[in-house]
């Protein structure tokens, strides 16, 4: 468990709570999303490498810091992950980004693959994988393979609500990954929908359901 971090702040708190009710809007779904995304990039990105540089203020010089943003890459798990992007994109505008196309099949649970696009040289990069939902963790178990597989090395998990389940199988599959998350919700429903959750997080943020 020391690789999971759950991020614990009174702002995060009350804009969770609107995002879970299911009197939140789309529109304001979407912008709770990206807002929630902030803060969790800001707790995800604590440990990312800086380079020392030379920096002239009106009054003197002194030693700056600069993230290698061109080093960086963001991996959405489609569709929900797309809602996260942009959170992540204003503090690192220069990071690559990358998708990956999952979809749970209803029946069994399993991810199903339709989409795989990664940044060239991944190999190199610190990769922040993004989804808002951890539920039984085979979509994003998935999704870090796949980017393992294009050679990366240095990956983390961004996402809104998690469970045991989900944060279980993930150490289990993956236990190199470190995973940010909001909170640890209480289990999964029989469909293998997190309770209490949000619903399903695709479908709120662009209302197809
Ligand atoms: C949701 C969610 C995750 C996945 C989590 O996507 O965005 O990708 O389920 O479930 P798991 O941990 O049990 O794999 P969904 O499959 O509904 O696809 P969508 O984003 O296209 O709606
Ligand atoms: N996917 C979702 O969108 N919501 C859940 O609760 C579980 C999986």
């Amino acid at each position: 468990m020391d690789k999971v971090h759950v991020i614990d702040h009174p702002l995060l708190k009350h804009k969770l709570t609107l995002l879970r009710s299911k009197f939140t809007d789309v529109h304001s779904f979407r912008e709770l999303m990206q807002e929630i995304s902030l803060f969790l990039a800001y707790e995800a990105t604590r440990t990312l490498p800086v380079e020392e540089t030379y920096c002239e203020t009106p009054l003197t010089k002194t030693t700056g810091y600069l993230i290698s943003s061109h080093l960086i890459s963001i991996v959405p798990i489609l569709r929900a992950g797309l809602g996260m992007v942009e959170g992540l994109l204003k503090f690192m505008p220069m990071a690559k980004v990358g998708h990956i196309g999952l979809y749970r099949d209803h029946e069994t649970l399993q991810p199903v693959q339709y989409y795989n696009k990664l940044p060239q040289n991944i190999k190199q990069m610190e990769v922040f994988v993004l989804d808002p939902m951890l539920a039984t963790g085979g979509s994003v178990a998935a999704a870090i393979s796949m980017i393992k597989e294009a050679g990366a090395k240095k990956i983390r998990f961004l996402c809104i609500v998690s469970c045991p389940e989900g944060i279980k199988a993930l150490c289990e599959a993956h236990p190199d990954v470190e995973i940010f998350t909001c909170v640890i919700d209480s289990h999964l429903n029989k469909e293998g929908y997190i309770l209490p959750g949000l619903g399903d997080a695709g479908d709120r943020l662009y209302g197809t359901k």
